[in-house]
């Protein structure tokens, strides 16, 4: 099959809708990246070019396309215990603290978000390791949201099934409290255990629209997500996770990631940690 051109008209049209509708900048350094993907969609769904897709998806009023693009074009890399500092912190500092201050009060729940969690990996960790923490209590003290853009990612993360490839991060011994090895034909894969599945709901949310919870959260994780966005939109999706977080919350964002730049009202605790004062 020839290949299809790639016109520079093509690229400001894909690239501008993905900005608008997602935040994602993609600059002149992704124009590749970026035709290689559509170009994947072109060659599945025998489209004859890319002016003939785009205009499919922004005639689409269905929300159908929309999703299998963003579904085609997001970047998921994740894995358990990414970033370990974080976990030690939340299990030695943040679960203890929270316990601590909820011990008088009606409301025992902690609620931890996160936001932008891509296969699933970071909210199973952060149930761990509130499992580690807490002990049993944890069942009934923690809730955890977690959402993301990709629908693709979010039915991943609902299983709770991961290669064994997947799981190498893992503390073995963590391994073997909270994940079944599969058998026969599902040799080779490991499956989170239901306690720590049911402690994780998993919805679907674009971090750039306006978002509101009943209640705020205690917990954020929003790692390796602000990367694909420019500084305006950094600038409003950091004000919305302030509002979103309880006083005495803490916001954790990627060791690659800073908030160097943007107007907010967050304590620096320790590396890519914030709190709420
Ligand atoms: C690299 S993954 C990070 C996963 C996890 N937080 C971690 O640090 O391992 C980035 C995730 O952000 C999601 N994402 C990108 N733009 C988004 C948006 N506008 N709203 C919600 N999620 C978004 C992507 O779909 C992807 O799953």
């Amino acid at each position: 099959m020839p290949e299809l051109a790639f016109e520079e008209n093509d690229f400001k049209k894909f690239s501008r809708y993905v900005y608008d509708v997602a935040g994602i900048n993609l600059h002149d350094g992704k124009k590749e990246l970026l035709k290689a993907r559509l170009a994947k969609i072109l060659r599945e769904r025998e489209f004859s070019s890319f002016r003939e897709y785009y205009s499919r998806v922004i005639n689409d009023t269905s929300g159908y396309e929309l999703t299998l693009l963003l579904n085609a074009l997001s970047t998921n890399l994740t894995y358990f215990f990414r970033e370990p500092q974080h976990f030690d912190f939340l299990e030695k500092e943040v679960f203890p603290e929270m316990a601590r201050s909820r011990q008088s009060s009606k409301d025992k729940q902690l609620r931890l978000w996160s936001a932008g969690c891509s296969s699933g990996e970071e909210a199973y960790t952060m149930a761990m390791t509130a499992f580690e923490a807490l002990g049993p209590s944890a069942e009934h003290q923690i809730e955890i949201l977690a959402t993301d853009l990709s629908t693709k990612v979010l039915a991943m993360a609902r299983t709770g099934i991961y290669k064994q490839e997947k799981t190498n991060k893992i503390p073995p011994k963590l391994g073997r409290r909270y994940f079944q090895k599969g058998r026969n034909r599902w040799k080779g894969y490991f499956r989170v255990k239901k306690e720590i599945r049911e402690k994780v709901k998993f919805e679907r949310l674009n971090l750039i629209e306006e978002f509101q919870f009943d209640k705020p959260f205690d917990v954020i994780f929003c790692r390796n997500v602000m990367i694909y966005f420019d500084t305006p939109t950094r600038q409003m999706l950091v004000e919305k996770l302030y509002r979103t977080l309880a006083p005495g919350g803490y916001l954790f964002i990627g060791h690659s990631e800073s908030l160097t730049g943007l107007r907010h009202n967050f304590k620096y605790i320790q590396p890519a940690i914030f709190k709420k004062v």
